[in-house]
């Protein structure tokens, strides 16, 4: 097989939403695709892309990657390892297995940015409840501790009050815990880049997001941060993107703590914060992440309005079912509507709501009115369905 040609172009391993929405770009690029779909699958099956299903285990990443010029990631749920044995193999990952050593460890990437000399929370990394009593005696609680693996929407993240608190998370964890302060965050905000294999970056504009339980409700743009923190913010982003050599793009979440920048966590891959790319900019992240893995010139980032905001949709319950809800939410005029094809699942992310404007707190409002009405409860009692794996 080694000597044939790639079927694909890109390969994504991951079949959510965000493969979905690359998908879509990929379509108008004339760029052809495959997805190694694991659980998360439905948003992927059935459009545009031949979707191979099962767990991205070494054995499946090695065929997927023989037929894809390119193999690329819409999730952290991989081992570094596997992906230095394909890069071994000659197989073009992009990002490779040095970005992605970081980038799916919390742990090793706050070590990394601290010695690099970026701004980052205080920090331990803790194996026992001694730890973890030791860094709340120095810090005060309540502490926050996070799993350096596998965590997103929140999921992973505790707020620790008592050491016996420690206990189920070092458990859930798997026995190693990032520890940090709960800081007074006053503001968090995102620098979403995308990067070349040669190192050539393109920025989008500073994006403000605002969190609820852990889990992104809205996002808006421009940020409303101070001119001098905004650049500061791109400029720890770009070390970020040196640091980790990342291609393709890269989110960098930092925290305004004390009117100063903290860099919380990383993701190299389309990032929630700018989705609103797709209606907003003149070349979505999805766009730029198959144009940067392709080594071909980056679009511009720059926004088509003065101000744009997203919200995202988030199911209230199982009876949840946007389709229904999506007369009366587009009825609000000038909202752009994203539904991923997930099953509903309270507090699960459905979907979002792009809006563009002249105000970032007008844009906000109104996506957040279409969102809500579409993450309502269902009039059904009969929840709709996700296709069940083939493989499961
Ligand atoms: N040390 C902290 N103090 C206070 N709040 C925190 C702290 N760390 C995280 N948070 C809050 O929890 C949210 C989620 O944390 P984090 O980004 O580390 O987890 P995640 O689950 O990987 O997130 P994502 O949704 O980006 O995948 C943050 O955006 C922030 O609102
Ligand atoms: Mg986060």
């Amino acid at each position: 097989m080694g000597g044939l040609r790639p079927v694909a172009d890109v390969g994504i391993v991951g079949g959510g939403q965000l493969a979905r929405m690359t998908l879509q770009a990929a379509v108008s690029l004339g760029v052809s695709t495959r997805v190694l779909a694991g659980n998360e699958g439905a948003p992927t099956t059935g459009v545009f892309a031949e979707v191979v299903r099962g767990a991205p285990t070494i054995e499946r990443l090695e065929a997927f990657s023989r037929t894809c010029a390119v193999t690329t990631f819409e999730h952290e749920q991989v081992d570094p390892r596997d992906v230095e044995v394909l890069e071994g193999l000659g197989r073009a990952v992009r990002p490779g297995s040095a970005t992605l050593r970081l980038a799916t460890d919390k742990a090793a990437q706050r070590r990394a940015f601290a010695e690099a000399g970026l701004p980052v929370p205080a920090f331990a990394v803790a194996r026992s409840v001694v730890d973890v009593v030791r860094f709340g005696g120095e810090h005060g609680w309540p502490l926050v501790a996070k799993a350096p693996r596998g965590g997103f929407d929140g999921r992973g993240v505790w707020f620790v009050d008592r050491a016996e608190d420690a206990v189920p998370a070092l458990a859930l964890a798997g026995g190693r815990l990032l520890l940090e302060p709960a800081l007074l965050i006053e503001a968090e905000v995102a620098v979403v880049l995308a990067r070349r294999p040669s190192g050539h970056i393109t920025t989008y504009p500073v994006l403000a997001t605002v969190q609820e339980a852990g889990i992104c409700r809205v996002v808006q743009a421009p940020s409303g941060l101070p001119a001098a923190l905004e650049a500061q913010a791109i400029g720890i982003a770009h070390s970020v993107a040196e640091l980790t050599g990342s291609v393709g793009i890269l989110a960098v979440e930092l925290f305004v703590v004390g009117g100063r920048l903290i860099v919380n966590e990383i993701a190299a891959r389309p990032h929630n914060s700018a989705h609103l790319t797709i209606d907003a900019a003149v070349t979505s992240q999805f766009e730029n992440h198959l144009r940067a893995v392709l080594d071909l010139p980056l679009g511009a980032t720059d926004l088509r309005a003065p101000a744009a905001a997203m919200a995202n949709v988030l199911a209230t319950d199982a009876t949840t079912d946007p389709r229904a809800a999506l007369p009366r939410a587009l009825a609000l005029g000038d909202v752009h509507v994203h539904l991923y094809g997930k099953a509903p699942r309270p507090g699960r992310k459905i979907g979002h709501v792009a809006v563009l404007g002249d105000d970032p707190h007008d844009a906000a409002a109104r996506a957040t009115a279409a969102a809500d009405l579409l993450g309502a409860p269902g009039s059904s009692a009969e929840p709709s369905r996700e296709a069940v794996p083939a493989w499961a």
